[in-house]
């Protein structure tokens, strides 16, 4: 079975509306032939989901939110629920940004509720997981690694509705990436693991890496086996960086 490359961007907390034109210019450099190999998503603040899900609309480009509530609706001032992202475009919905588990204190299992939520709105859930320096120097990567998908893959999962993206904390907006290697041994151990968990409904489910993705070492992240495209920060906010990360991919 081949699994097809995704590649998504994760403006985070930037983006003003006059960015759409940014987000327009990544729509019309992308050719018809790289929209139809891979999965190209761009999930932006939830103020500009809307008006780029207006602008993705006729197009193969997908918008995507960076974080849901785990309920539906309610007296949750400030949040935003799955079913709106779901509303304003989305498809997709990051869940779980190491940002979030360390600025917002989500847990494992508040990270696994909230991707349930994703996946009853009908949004393809991303959910991160990655070590920090800290637990790569202690030798316990793996273990993380492992530990955070067991305790925070939804129910139901499959590689339809889920992906999994590997963000080493100590390699995001850093400029350090983890070596070919690196990669490619978590990200075996990763679908591994997935096998052992739901077998090949699941273990077919998209890796991806992230953690200062560039035009210039896209190429070598995405030849590993088990690369199945790539999570990016900073490189995601202008056209040319990210069109080269495409390009990478190609
Ligand atoms: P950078 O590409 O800026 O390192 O960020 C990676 C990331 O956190 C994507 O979610």
């Amino acid at each position: 079975m081949t699994r097809k490359m995704l590649i998504a961007g994760n403006w985070k907390m930037n983006g003003l509306r006059a960015d759409a034109a940014e987000f327009q210019a990544m729509i019309d450099r992308i050719s018809t032939d790289q929209f139809e190999s891979h999965d190209i998503l761009i999930c932006p603040p939830t103020t500009l989901l809307a008006k780029f899900a207006s602008i993705a609309e006729k197009t193969e480009m997908n918008v995507g939110g960076e974080d849901c509530h785990w309920e539906i609706a309610g007296a949750h001032t400030g949040d935003i629920s799955a079913q709106m992202l779901k509303d304003s475009g989305a498809s997709y919905c990051i869940i779980g940004h190491s940002e979030r588990r360390a600025n917002h204190n989500e847990t494992n299992q508040t990270v696994k509720k909230k991707a349930e939520a994703a996946l009853q709105s009908g949004l393809i859930a991303i959910v991160c997981v990655g070590e920090t320096l800290e637990q790569r120097q202690a030798g316990d990567a793996m273990k993380t690694v492992k530990s955070q998908i067991q305790q925070s893959l939804p129910k139901g999962a499959n590689f339809n509705n889920c992906v999994i993206a590997y963000e080493p904390v100590w390699a995001i907006g850093t400029g350090e990436t983890a070596t070919s290697d690196d990669i490619n041994q978590m990200h075996g151990c990763i679908r591994e693991l997935l096998q052992e968990i739901g077998g090949e409904k699941l273990s077919q489910s998209r890796i991806l890496y992230g953690g200062s993705v560039k035009p210039q070492n896209a190429k070598e992240i995405f030849s590993g086996k088990d690369v199945d495209g790539g999570l990016i920060g900073g490189a995601s906010l202008k056209a040319k960086d990210f069109c080269g990360i495409v390009a990478g991919a190609s």
